[in-house]
Protein backbone atom coordinates (compact mmCIF):
# COMPACT_ATOMS: atom_id res chain seq x y z
CA UNK A 1 0.00 0.00 0.00
CA UNK A 2 1.45 2.75 -1.08
CA UNK A 3 1.05 6.23 1.21
CA UNK A 4 -0.91 7.93 -1.18
CA UNK A 5 -3.34 5.21 -1.76
CA UNK A 6 -3.39 5.54 1.94
CA UNK A 7 -4.60 9.12 2.01
CA UNK A 8 -7.02 8.97 -0.96
CA UNK A 9 -8.82 6.47 1.21
CA UNK A 10 -8.93 9.02 4.21
CA UNK A 11 -10.42 11.52 2.09
CA UNK A 12 -12.86 8.60 1.32
CA UNK A 13 -13.83 7.87 4.43
CA UNK A 14 -14.42 11.73 4.94
CA UNK A 15 -17.83 11.41 2.83
CA UNK A 16 -18.90 9.59 5.85
CA UNK A 17 -18.17 12.29 7.97
CA UNK A 18 -21.01 13.27 10.36
CA UNK A 19 -20.13 16.63 11.04
CA UNK A 20 -23.08 18.91 10.80
CA UNK A 21 -22.25 21.24 13.55
CA UNK A 22 -18.35 22.21 12.48
CA UNK A 23 -19.26 21.51 8.84
CA UNK A 24 -15.69 20.18 8.73
CA UNK A 25 -15.19 16.70 7.35
CA UNK A 26 -12.41 13.90 8.14
CA UNK A 27 -11.75 11.03 7.23
CA UNK A 28 -8.68 8.62 8.28
CA UNK A 29 -7.24 5.34 6.98
CA UNK A 30 -5.16 3.48 9.72
CA UNK A 31 -2.53 1.00 8.06
CA UNK A 32 -1.90 -2.22 10.57
CA UNK A 33 1.12 -4.26 10.36
CA UNK A 34 -0.98 -6.63 9.46
CA UNK A 35 -1.86 -4.68 5.70
CA UNK A 36 -5.19 -4.43 6.97
CA UNK A 37 -6.65 -0.47 6.84
CA UNK A 38 -9.14 0.96 8.97
CA UNK A 39 -11.21 3.91 8.08
CA UNK A 40 -12.61 6.20 10.16
CA UNK A 41 -14.48 9.49 10.13
CA UNK A 42 -15.45 12.33 12.90
CA UNK A 43 -18.47 12.06 14.06
CA UNK A 44 -20.09 14.88 16.12
CA UNK A 45 -22.66 15.67 18.50
CA UNK A 46 -25.34 17.67 19.35
CA UNK A 47 -24.06 17.89 23.00
CA UNK A 48 -21.16 19.45 20.89
CA UNK A 49 -17.90 17.69 23.62
CA UNK A 50 -19.16 13.85 22.73
CA UNK A 51 -17.59 13.78 18.96
CA UNK A 52 -15.59 11.33 17.94
CA UNK A 53 -12.49 12.45 15.98
CA UNK A 54 -11.68 10.34 12.56
CA UNK A 55 -8.26 9.36 14.04
CA UNK A 56 -10.17 7.70 16.88
CA UNK A 57 -13.10 6.25 15.08
CA UNK A 58 -10.24 4.59 13.31
CA UNK A 59 -8.13 3.25 16.34
CA UNK A 60 -11.14 1.90 18.00
CA UNK A 61 -12.69 -0.18 14.97
CA UNK A 62 -9.40 -2.33 14.79
CA UNK A 63 -8.64 -2.59 18.44
CA UNK A 64 -12.05 -3.75 18.82
CA UNK A 65 -11.41 -6.31 16.50
CA UNK A 66 -7.71 -7.21 17.93
CA UNK A 67 -5.92 -5.64 15.65
CA UNK A 68 -3.12 -3.28 17.97
CA UNK A 69 -0.01 -2.99 15.99
CA UNK A 70 0.24 -0.26 13.31
CA UNK A 71 2.57 1.14 10.61
CA UNK A 72 0.84 4.66 9.60
CA UNK A 73 -2.35 6.89 9.76
CA UNK A 74 -3.50 9.25 6.68
CA UNK A 75 -5.67 12.31 7.89
CA UNK A 76 -7.72 14.22 5.67
CA UNK A 77 -9.61 17.03 6.49
CA UNK A 78 -11.96 19.72 4.81
CA UNK A 79 -14.45 22.19 5.04
CA UNK A 80 -15.04 22.57 1.42
CA UNK A 81 -14.16 19.47 -0.57
CA UNK A 82 -10.32 20.90 -1.02
CA UNK A 83 -8.19 18.36 0.75
CA UNK A 84 -4.74 19.98 0.11
CA UNK A 85 -4.45 21.64 3.25
CA UNK A 86 -2.85 19.30 5.78
CA UNK A 87 -5.49 18.30 8.65
CA UNK A 88 -2.90 17.91 11.70
CA UNK A 89 -4.69 15.16 14.49
CA UNK A 90 -5.31 16.99 17.47
CA UNK A 91 -3.98 16.33 20.83
CA UNK A 92 -6.77 14.00 22.16
CA UNK A 93 -6.20 11.63 19.05
CA UNK A 94 -2.13 11.59 18.93
CA UNK A 95 -2.96 10.67 22.87
CA UNK A 96 -5.03 7.45 21.91
CA UNK A 97 -2.78 6.84 19.01
CA UNK A 98 0.57 7.08 21.00
CA UNK A 99 -0.99 3.76 23.20
CA UNK A 100 -0.29 1.60 20.13
CA UNK A 101 2.28 3.82 18.00
CA UNK A 102 6.15 3.88 18.06
CA UNK A 103 7.91 7.45 17.68
CA UNK A 104 8.23 6.31 13.52
CA UNK A 105 4.47 5.40 13.23
CA UNK A 106 3.88 7.11 9.80
CA UNK A 107 1.38 10.32 10.03
CA UNK A 108 0.57 10.99 6.28
CA UNK A 109 -0.86 14.55 5.80
CA UNK A 110 -1.75 16.09 2.63
CA UNK A 111 1.54 17.88 2.56
CA UNK A 112 3.46 14.93 3.12
CA UNK A 113 4.84 11.75 5.62
CA UNK A 114 5.54 12.77 8.96
CA UNK A 115 6.95 10.83 12.20
CA UNK A 116 4.56 10.34 14.73
CA UNK A 117 7.51 11.82 17.25
CA UNK A 118 6.99 15.00 15.38
CA UNK A 119 3.79 15.79 16.65
CA UNK A 120 4.44 14.20 20.33
CA UNK A 121 7.64 13.90 21.02
CA UNK A 122 7.50 13.99 25.02
CA UNK A 123 4.33 11.43 25.35
CA UNK A 124 2.55 10.36 28.16
CA UNK A 125 3.63 6.60 28.41
CA UNK A 126 2.71 3.89 30.75
CA UNK A 127 6.12 3.65 32.06
CA UNK A 128 6.06 7.14 33.62
CA UNK A 129 2.68 5.09 35.88
CA UNK A 130 4.87 2.42 37.18
N1 LIG B 1 -11.46 16.53 13.97
C1 LIG B 1 -11.06 15.27 13.66
O1 LIG B 1 -11.86 14.42 13.24
N2 LIG B 1 -9.75 14.96 13.83
C2 LIG B 1 -8.81 15.82 14.32
O2 LIG B 1 -7.69 15.43 14.58
C3 LIG B 1 -9.15 17.24 14.49
C4 LIG B 1 -10.59 17.57 14.49
C5 LIG B 1 -12.88 16.87 13.82
C6 LIG B 1 -13.61 17.10 15.12
C7 LIG B 1 -14.76 17.97 14.67
O3 LIG B 1 -15.81 17.14 14.22
C8 LIG B 1 -14.22 18.74 13.49
O4 LIG B 1 -13.02 18.09 13.09
C9 LIG B 1 -13.90 20.20 13.79
O5 LIG B 1 -13.07 20.30 14.90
Amino acid sequence: MKYSELFQLAVKAAGNSYSKYSGFSVGAALLAESGEIFTGCNIENASYSLTNCAERTAIFKAVSEGITEFKAIAVAGSADGDFSRPCTPCGACLQVLSEFCSDDFAVVLSDGVHSFSEFLPKRFTEDKIK
